[in-house]
């Protein structure tokens, strides 16, 4: 289904290659880089090209700076960072398309690095313009997406190029993000258990009516478990439950009972008047709901369910946090998961954001197997979605 062509199908040597990367980073207050978990994932890729002596021509959005120059949002830090971490210049280009860019790409030398500046300063970035594709497509001769992060959008950068340059193949994070999320999709060790979470039903029902099909269970956390409790007619007090989903909601776990998949809600809760409480809050069970109190966690009883399903699972697809893990007095569900899937003999793959900060706050990230770089695209790509960016590829044969 993905047999796209790969890195190591195409020659390099003296070639220039224009590499789609993802490197929409937090920046932090000082303008440096808040976490560089989506540069070093894309090293990999950016050594392999500049080791071969292709030119490197690397592309990337950062933040959504409204199709116009807006030096917050300049990838001059990025180029910065990823020099230290290369230990080699990577030169920065005041734009990403134009005759100085042109000028800078003819001097590249074999395994030169130079980043362009955020493809988002020009509003036909996301119109996927076919002429302001053609102009990044005239830069280069050779077509990499390593973004698998921007791979549900349709951009120029991202899917219009694609369709310009001969080959255009996908770079080792994108193959690799490929093959864990498809795996667990389509031939997974089983037991197969996903465990969602995050604040509102709405954005995860389309992945709970897909991932339905595959699962042997589906465990649900977060602030979302409030929609479905209420679905079932259990009383949750003020917390998050979105009204115009309970039908939905309702109808989900009426298909997971055909299908004979386990469907797993909290039986108990942390509980406090208010989202900023730290001092006030208790742990209460499913019958005994403090009518104005909200829940912010699961509670100790499904952690230790949901660890014991997870410690029985071959595969385990982990995406969203069990509560409001930002707040340390409403963290210990969440920790809870992370440390069930560390401890777990399964292969663990945690889709992007906030489960991925989740993991990193318990300093967990080496013990996954996958940790996904796409927020958005994880998920689309769970719902089953067809991705533009990776869709546009050249197939393997
Ligand atoms: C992300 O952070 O999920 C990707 O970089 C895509 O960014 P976007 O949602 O602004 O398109």
């Amino acid at each position: 289904m993905y047999n796209k062509m790969s890195l190591r199908d195409v020659k390099l040597q003296g070639e220039r290659v224009f590499c789609r990367v993802d490197f929409n980073v937090p920046l932090d207050d000082r303008g440096g880089i808040g976490d560089d978990s989506r540069i070093t994932a894309a090293l990999k890729t950016i050594r392999y090209i500049t080791d071969q002596g292709g030119r490197l021509i690397l592309a990337s959005h950062l933040g959504r700076p409204k199709g116009k120059p807006d030096p917050k949002y300049s990838l001059a830090p990025v180029a910065a960072h990823l020099s230290r971490l290369l230990g080699r210049e990577v030169r920065m280009a005041p734009d990403c398309v134009g005759p100085e860019v042109s000028k800078m790409v003819n001097t590249l030398r074999d395994g030169d690095v130079l980043l362009l500046e955020n493809v988002r300063f020009h509003a036909e970035e996301e119109k996927n313009d076919h002429i302001f594709s053609r102009q990044l497509a005239n830069l280069a001769d050779i077509y990499v997406n390593d973004a698998f992060g921007a791979a549900h959008r349709a951009h120029a950068s991202t899917e219009g190029v694609a369709h310009m340059l001969n080959p255009a193949v996908a770079g080792f994070l994108m193959e690799d993000e490929i093959r864990y999320l498809g795996k667990a999709l389509t031939e997974p060790a089983r037991p197969f258990v996903s465990i969602l979470g995050g604040a509102k039903a709405k954005d995860k029902i389309p992945v709970i009516h897909n991932l339905l099909k595959k699962v042997d269970a589906l465990l649900i956390g977060g602030g979302m478990a409030y929609t479905f409790l209420k679905a079932k007619g259990i009383e949750v007090g003020r917390s998050l439950v979105q009204e115009d989903q309970i039908d939905l909601a309702r109808s989900l776990m009426k298909e997971a009972e055909t299908l004979r998949v386990k469907f797993l809600l909290p039986e108990d809760h942390v509980v406090a008047p208010a989202l900023e409480s730290v001092t006030e809050f208790r742990v209460c069970g499913n019958g005994d709901f403090p009518p104005s109190w909200m829940g912010l966690d699961i509670g100790p009883a499904t952690a230790r369910r949901y660890s014991a399903v997870v410690g029985d699972a071959a595969t385990v697809v982990w995406n969203g946090p069990m509560g409001v893990f930002e707040n340390d007095t409403f963290a210990k569900g969440t920790l809870a998961i992370a440390n069930a899937l560390a401890e777990s003999k399964a292969v663990t793959i945690i889709g992007g954001g906030d489960s991925m900060a989740a993991v990193k706050q318990a300093g967990l990230e080496g013990r996954m197997t996958h940790i996904s770089t796409g927020g958005g695209a994880s998920l689309e790509f769970l719902e089953g979605k067809k991705l533009p960016g990776i869709q546009a590829l050249n197939d393997k044969f």
